[in-house]
């Protein structure tokens, strides 16, 4: 059987984790009915904290990282899916629980696969991964929770990643003035390409103590938490809503239900780990309303062999945009 590459985090006795670029078949990945020849993956928060041993992701060791993959089907045990079908997977804990995309091939249960909506290239898709289906995904529901183009400022912030920059791109698309926070200063032009129509930087400005500040954003995407997000709630318009899916700041919430009760914030929260059918329901729109217009502009390629090495990038709140694996 033939071998291929693919990044593993294993953990030794002393419970410290350690990542290696490895040789492997498709006998030694994790149970499924369809083999994907993957084509992209992208780095999430999520899989920098899994390779750098920075957070608890892995519930199983050793266990190949990344938490999406876009490819091609190779072989398929199951009718839905046949060689050549280009298909997208994450969540059900691939790359967590489940072998994941970095990795020339991935076997997965045919349930976990979807196929890649019409409109949308495997690299398009590959670019959105996990952090532009959660940002699209946040959008659908603050959408549901009342927020529209025309209600107010979108804040983004967290905005020049993966979740950040996509998530401005589509809001802008969809007709939202959005202004992006961010603690990179030098990414202004970045943002404002984008489709920000307005950028504030973390540390220029003072993020008030009082239980509510001057009300400004009618609605809010956040990737950070922690003081940020806390400052969010006390800064929404009437009826403004809260889209909450990071940490990659804190993970404390320090607030009051004044924002709540007063002004009637809506905080809601968002996992991308949706059911098959709000997965589908939100590729719909990625691949039509929301289609995003700067893919080209977010993602930039690297190689297998540089996945390490990035993810201690990433953890680091030092990149721009997402760093796609390209595989041959
Ligand atoms: N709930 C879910 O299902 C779900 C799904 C996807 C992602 N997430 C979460 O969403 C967050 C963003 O994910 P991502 O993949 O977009 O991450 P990413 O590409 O690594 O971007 C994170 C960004 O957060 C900002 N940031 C602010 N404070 C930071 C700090 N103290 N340390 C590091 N970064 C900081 C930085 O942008 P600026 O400098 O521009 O502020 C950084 O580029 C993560 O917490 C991730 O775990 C959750």
């Amino acid at each position: 059987m033939s071998t291929f590459k693919a990044v593993r985090v294993s953990q030794d006795g002393a419970k410290a984790t350690s990542s290696a670029l490895v040789d492997t078949t498709v006998d030694e990945l994790s149970a499924g009915d369809v083999v994907i020849a993957s084509r992209f993956a992208s780095i999430n928060y999520k899989d920098a904290l899994a390779v750098t041993g920075r957070g608890r992701i892995m519930t199983r060791f050793p266990c190949i990282a990344g938490i999406d993959v876009a490819g091609v089907v190779e072989s398929s045990a199951d009718a839905r899916f046949k060689a050549g079908d280009p298909v997208f997977v994450n969540g059900f804990g691939l790359g967590v629980a489940h072998d994941g995309g970095f990795s020339e091939r991935v076997r997965v249960p045919a349930d976990w696969v979807i196929p890649v909506p019409q409109g949308m290239t495997l690299l398009d898709v590959g670019t959105m991964g996990v952090a532009g289906f959660t940002a699209a995904l946040a959008i659908h529901l603050m959408e549901l929770n009342g927020l529209a183009p025309g209600n107010g400022k979108v804040l983004v912030n967290g905005a020049t990643g993966g979740c950040g920059s996509i998530g401005i791109d589509m809001l802008a698309r969809r007709g939202y003035q959005v202004v992006a926070l961010t603690g990179k200063p030098e990414s202004r032009d970045y943002l404002m390409e984008l489709g920000a129509s307005e950028v504030l930087v973390r540390g220029e400005f003072e993020m008030g103590r009082k239980p509510l500040e001057k009300s400004q954003f009618a609605g809010a995407l956040d990737s950070v938490g922690g003081e940020q997000l806390s400052w969010l709630t006390r800064s929404m318009m009437e009826n403004g809503v809260i889209g909450a899916f990071g940490n990659a700041g804190g993970v404390d919430l320090a607030t009051s239900v004044f924002p709540f009760i007063l002004r009637g914030v809506r905080l809601i929260g968002v996992n991308s780990n949706a059911t098959m059918a709000v997965r589908q329901q939100v590729w719909g729109r990625v691949s039509t309303d929301l289609k995003p217009r700067h893919l080209d502009r977010v993602g930039f390629p690297i190689a297998l062999d540089q996945v390490i090495e990035h993810c201690t990038r990433s953890v680091d709140g030092k990149v721009q945009g997402r760093a796609i694996v390209h595989y041959g």
